[in-house]
Order: C-alpha cells, then sequence, then structure tokens
C-alpha cells in the first residue's frame, strides 16, 4: 500500500496506462481489457490490472495537472515497481497545422509549472519521452489512418487563464508547441528520475486559437485510435 494507492505489491503490472479522468479507467478496464482486478478506489482514483492479448497490463486514472501527476507516478515507481508510463490524453492545439482529432505523440514537454523551478534550483531542465517507446509509438501509429504529430507540448498550470497576462500561449506557439495539456512535464521527470521509461499520447480534442471542440462521437473514435496505438506496446 502507499498512501494514495491500496494495491498491494504485485498488484499492479509493469506497464500501465495513465488517464487522467479515473472514469476513464474504469471504461479501459471494461472495453479493452480481460480477466480485470480493481485494484484501487482511494480518493474515488480507480485503477485496474488486466490482460491485453495476454498480456497484464495496468490502468490507472492520475487526476488532473501536475501535482496529482506526481504522486501517482511516483507511487507506481517507488511502491510497485512499475516501468513503463504511458499517459493517454487529450490536448488543446495551438499550432494550424495541428487539427481537431490529430493524435500527438509528446517528444517533449515545457512547463509553466514552478515545481522543476525548484527541484533545478532555478535551471532548466528538458523532459523528454523514452525514445524507444516514442520510436515504437510513432511506427505503429504510421501505419494507421490517423494524422499524426510528434513534438513539443506545454504542461500547462493553467486551464482557465487571466486576462491581464494576454495571451499565455503566444510565446510557446512562435516556439513550434505543438499543443497545451497539464501533466506530461511532470511524468517525463519523475520516469527521468527513477530511469523508467515514459510517454504520453494524445489526442486534440481542442483548438485553442480557433475556439474549436471535438463532438463526444468524435473524441470516441479518436479515442479509440489513441488506444489502439498505446495498447501495441505493453
Ligand atoms: N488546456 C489544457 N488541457 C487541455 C486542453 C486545454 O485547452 N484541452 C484538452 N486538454
Amino acid at each position: 500500500m502507499s498512501i494514495h494507492n491500496q494495491a498491494k505489491k504485485g498488484d499492479i503490472a509493469k506497464t500501465v496506462l495513465l488517464p487522467g479522468d479515473p472514469l476513464r479507467a474504469k471504461f479501459i478496464a471494461d472495453n479493452f481489457l480481460e480477466d480485470t482486478v480493481c485494484y484501487n478506489e482511494v480518493r474515488g482514483m480507480l485503477g485496474y490490472t488486466g490482460y491485453y492479448n495476454g498480456q497484464q497490463v495496468s490502468v490507472q486514472g492520475t487526476g488532473m495537472g501536475m501535482p496529482s501527476m506526481s504522486i501517482y507516478a511516483t507511487e507506481l515507481i517507488e511502491e510497485y515497481d512499475c516501468e513503463q508510463l504511458i499517459r493517454i490524453g487529450s490536448c488543446g492545439s495551438i499550432q494550424p497545422e495541428v487539427q481537431l482529432r490529430d493524435i500527438i505523440l509528446a517528444q517533449g514537454a515545457c512547463t509553466d509549472n514552478g515545481m522543476n523551478q525548484l527541484r533545478f534550483g532555478g535551471l532548466q531542465f528538458a523532459p523528454l519521452a523514452d525514445f524507444d517507446l516514442l520510436h515504437r509509438a510513432y511506427t505503429i501509429a504510421r501505419g494507421k489512418d490517423v494524422n499524426l504529430h510528434v513534438g513539443n507540448v506545454l504542461s500547462s498550470d493553467f486551464f482557465y487563464n487571466d486576462e491581464h497576462i494576454g495571451d499565455p500561449f503566444a510565446v510557446w506557439q512562435k516556439f513550434n508547441v505543438l499543443a497545451v495539456e497539464m501533466e506530461t512535464a511532470a511524468l517525463y521527470t519523475i520516469a527521468a528520475k527513477y530511469k523508467k521509461r515514459a510517454l504520453s499520447i494524445l489526442t486534440v480534442s481542442d483548438h485553442i486559437p480557433e475556439g474549436k471542440s471535438t463532438t463526444s462521437e468524435q473524441r470516441q473514435t479518436t479515442f479509440t485510435q489513441m488506444m489502439d496505438i498505446a495498447l501495441k506496446l505493453v
């Protein structure tokens, strides 16, 4: 048991899929995995272990934002010896060529969050995806009918922005950051700390400058495409 997880050692697979929404974890367990067992209900942050094509895999909700992601990623690695953490999430595009329903493999993650400033004493750390996972995901996704992008994302602490700071994403957009989400920089930093593998696979659910959002039906289709990629990495 860890502080935020009631699972026993051995209950959680080496590879863990990480949706932000715990009900997404339940949906994945119910619809994509076999012989599933729910190992965690602490704080409603559901976690399941099951099998995909005979391979054991877990799926754990992380909540939103970098403190929450940091807690779950740290405990999965420290307490449960997990090796491969794969975030499956959504993001808001800030580039014209990255459109609704496209899929992004986050090669790196910038952040406006303060944790790494404290951790690295004001110096800059570059949170990166595991190259092997990224390469495999890229190869799998290229074989599918998806609009794929590989590049930088911004893991932001802001979902709602304050008007007085103007457009908070303008500078990131200028430097070719593809999209905004809220967790990847923390996931990649913690994976690096423990020399474990991590990758974020993101579907584009919003286009921020264009003010567009996917319908729930479109979200379901792209979610299935993302799962097809993620589950092949197990
Ligand atoms: N901001 C942050 N995270 C997101 C967004 C967004 O606009 N869309 C989907 N995830």
